[in-house]
């Protein structure tokens, strides 16, 4: 089943210019500490459920400060929170988009299979985009921030594919991809670290993420893409088996990920 469809960031954007809130809001806050993910929030919210600092709340986007206190069905929740960041195994055939018109599987449908009762109740960001079709690892995470340290090519993340090619991979016909090759859009993207594996796989090291970008060097290069598997990011390495998740320790997204973690 899809996710429920929540507000678009154009719209959360638009009512922040509105209201002039540059702070935190009530749903985004009620997800981040894993009482209800965003959408869930906004309907319990607007359904009137929800009561912050003394009275009812109707508007998803009321400010949240510090110390605020909120009542869910009359019961306490707390807004406290911390980083978690989850690995995942990325199964293909599952997208990486929170809905679909054409109602294909998404990996946030694939980890609300595997997560606890405990952990539903987050907000979980996929951080970055894997294509339908590519399998590996991908992180989750309740933290905004993470996501943009993550994802930013500015914070030079080595993200480690392998890809099986239709073409004989030899070594000489990388060369350009560690100088850095023009795409078909007429971009330039950094040199990658890429070597052989075996005569028909290629590994290739990225610290940027453009839109099909390990499929789009290879093609490049004559070595059109037949499968793609992301083995690592960081210096985390994928091992969590096809489908299921592994929570990470503060220290190794600290230590892997080269993130500080918000502990609560
Ligand atoms: N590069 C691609 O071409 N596809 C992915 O899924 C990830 C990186």
């Amino acid at each position: 089943m899809p996710p429920p469809k929540r507000a678009p960031k154009w719209l959360e954007a638009a009512r922040v210019r509105a209201t002039g809130l540059s702070g935190d809001w009530l749903s985004r806050a009620l997800a981040r500490a894993g009482v209800l993910p965003v959408k869930e929030a906004e309907d319990a919210i607007r359904a009137g459920r929800v009561r912050l600092d003394g009275r009812d709340e109707t508007e998803p986007m009321a400010p949240v400060h510090a110390d605020s206190r909120a009542l869910l069905d009359g019961q306490p929740v707390s807004l406290k929170w911390r980083t978690r960041v989850l690995q995942f195994h990325k199964p293909t055939g599952t997208l990486t988009h929170g809905t679909d018109r054409q109602g294909r599987p998404t990996v946030f449908d694939a980890l609300r299979t595997v997560l606890p009762a405990d952990m539903l109740g987050y907000g979980w960001h996929a951080v970055g985009r894997l294509d339908f079709d590519t399998t590996g690892l991908l992180l989750f995470t309740n933290d905004e921030k993470f996501v943009g340290h993550a994802t930013a090519p500015e914070t030079h993340l080595p993200k480690r594919y392998v890809a099986k090619v239709g073409a004989k991979v030899i070594d000489a016909k990388l060369e350009p991809l560690r100088r850095g090759v023009k795409l078909d859009d007429g971009e330039t993207v950094r040199p990658a670290k890429a070597r052989p594996r075996g005569e028909d796989a290629v590994e290739l090291v990225l610290t940027e993420g453009k839109f099909h970008q390990v499929k789009r060097m290879l093609n490049v290069v004559g070595l059109p893409t037949l499968e793609l598997h992301r083995e690592a990011v960081g210096d985390l390495e994928l091992d969590v088996p096809v489908g299921a998740y592994r929570e990470l320790s503060d220290d190794e997204v600290k230590t892997k990920l080269n993130f500080e973690p918000r502990s609560s």
